[in-house]
């Protein structure tokens, strides 16, 4: 059903050049297999019978966390839940007093998913520590491999819940946060049996961390286009996200003449227009209106109210901030023009990131030793490195999508073949390091 559309697919591993590979034995792609085995065993669990979902502390979300602790205890690591509901698994160092390696992502998901958003960096990781746990292989330092309980911000309207908690960086006031139910965060960690009060207890500090890797899809056309499996993100685009109401007059549909409408979403439309006018002016700037509702809207009723969600991201934060900063003042403009008035409170911020320039390079050289050329690209999308910037060293490496790089969408697709790519490089990364300290 899916394919990798404008790439020729690798037919077996070709890049077992480097060192670690001798101890795979001879099977085919092991790392690849396993990830594309696990991934599947791990989307079973939905919200919904016909597509992936998987929100935060949902029944599916509860059975995900419980499988990947089931995965990280058989791959020999200590393995504990935590009070977010990070699942956190160590591969301990030969020596207690060592700092921590952390290889990390996501596993949830937003509404109707693929299945390697997150999971694919959760996955590499757990893959890459059964190997050096079979092999007996200690390293210098602890590797945590955590997989982070909340990135997408569905059901919370709140981003990079589990990196958050992780890096020292979650805010008690997150806590108050409704779900579309009304239900606050505080309440739905507490019902799922964890206890918030021990969420400030969970943040690293920078002398226990040695560094912190995510592998990811690309959720982008960039190295499929180029016909390579794998590159190295330099940077992190930064994100405003806000929610807006327009607040107008509901009015009859059959009676109220047009020039004595205050209609909310014609409002919001003309302010759609212009997101998409104003963030089409710079090469990184985006900006998405995601969510577009008439709360109690009728085909007969004028709308008296309109709810949308804005979305705008850029590679550097001065671009953004000027993009958001138009955007706010066409709001004042559309909202005097029609009569209608506008709330809009911000929900989330996160500066651009650099990625560590010693990792990258770090990275670089591993993905030479596996035969592939060194290929650095920015990312557009969100991840749970951001939250480590300042804190440690960062970096990520992208793995190649399929089906013309699409995500946040069933037809998300990878290859058995880049992800035992992605996972030779990690392990690679990770013995290099082990040299190294
Ligand atoms: C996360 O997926 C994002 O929205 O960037
Ligand atoms: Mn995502
Ligand atoms: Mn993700």
């Amino acid at each position: 059903m899916f394919e990798l559309a404008r790439a020729a697919p690798a037919k077996q591993c070709t890049h077992m050049m480097i060192e670690v590979t001798t101890e795979i034995g001879g099977e085919a792609c092991p790392f690849g297999k396993r990830i594309m085995e696990l991934a599947d065993r791990l989307a079973q669990w939905s919200e919904s019978p016909d597509g992936l979902s998987c929100t935060y502390l949902s029944p599916a979300h509860r059975s995900v966390a419980a499988e990947i602790a089931a995965l990280m205890r058989g791959a020999g690591l200590l393995t504990e839940i935590d009070a977010v509901a990070n699942v956190v698994g160590r591969y301990p160092a030969r020596g207690q007093a060592a700092p921590a390696l952390i290889l990390a992502s996501h596993y949830d998901t937003v509404r109707n998913a693929g299945k390697y958003d997150g999971r694919l960096g959760v996955l590499t990781a757990v893959v890459v520590a059964e190997h050096l746990n079979r092999l007996g292989r200690k390293l210098p330092f602890h590797l945590d491999v955590i997989a982070f309980s909340e990135e997408e911000g569905v059901r919370f309207s709140s981003s990079f819940l589990g990196s958050r908690a992780v890096a020292g960086r979650f805010d008690s006031e997150l806590l108050e946060r409704r779900d579309a139910g009304g239900v606050t965060l505080a309440a739905a960690m507490r019902e799922a049996g964890l206890d918030p009060g021990e969420i400030p207890a969970l943040g690293r500090c920078r002398e226990e961390l040695l560094g912190y890797l995510e592998v990811h899809i690309e959720q982008g056309p960039v190295l499929l286009d180029e016909g390579l499996p794998v590159g190295i993100v330099g940077a992190i685009a930064g994100s405003v996200r806000a929610m807006i109401t327009v607040t107008g007059t509901a009015g009859h549909a059959g009676t109220v003449p047009m020039g004595r409408r205050q209609d909310a979403a014609a409002a919001a439309a003309e302010l759609v227009l212009y997101v998409e006018k104003r963030c089409a002016q710079a090469p990184t700037l985006v900006g998405t209106v995601g969510q577009l509702a008439v709360p109690d809207g009728a085909i007969n009723i004028i709308p008296g109210r309109c709810e949308l969600t804005l979305d705008v991201r850029a590679g550097d934060d001065v671009t953004r901030d000027a993009a958001v900063s138009d955007i706010m003042a066409e709001i004042g403009r559309i909202a005097a023009r029609r009569g209608v008035s506008f709330d809009c409170k911000e929900v989330q911020r996160a500066g651009a990131v650099r990625c560590s320039p010693r990792l990258q390079s770090m990275l670089a050289d591993a993905v030479a030793r596996a035969g592939v050329k060194p290929r650095h690209l920015p990312s557009g999308a969100g991840h749970d490195a951001m939250m480590f910037d300042g804190l440690t060293d960062t970096a990520m490496l992208f793995v190649r999508c399929g089906n013309g790089g699409v995500s946040h969408s069933p037809r998300e697709i990878i290859t058995a073949e880049d992800a035992d790519i992605a996972a030779r490089i990690v392990l690679d990364a990770v013995l290099r390091l082990a040299e190294a300290s």
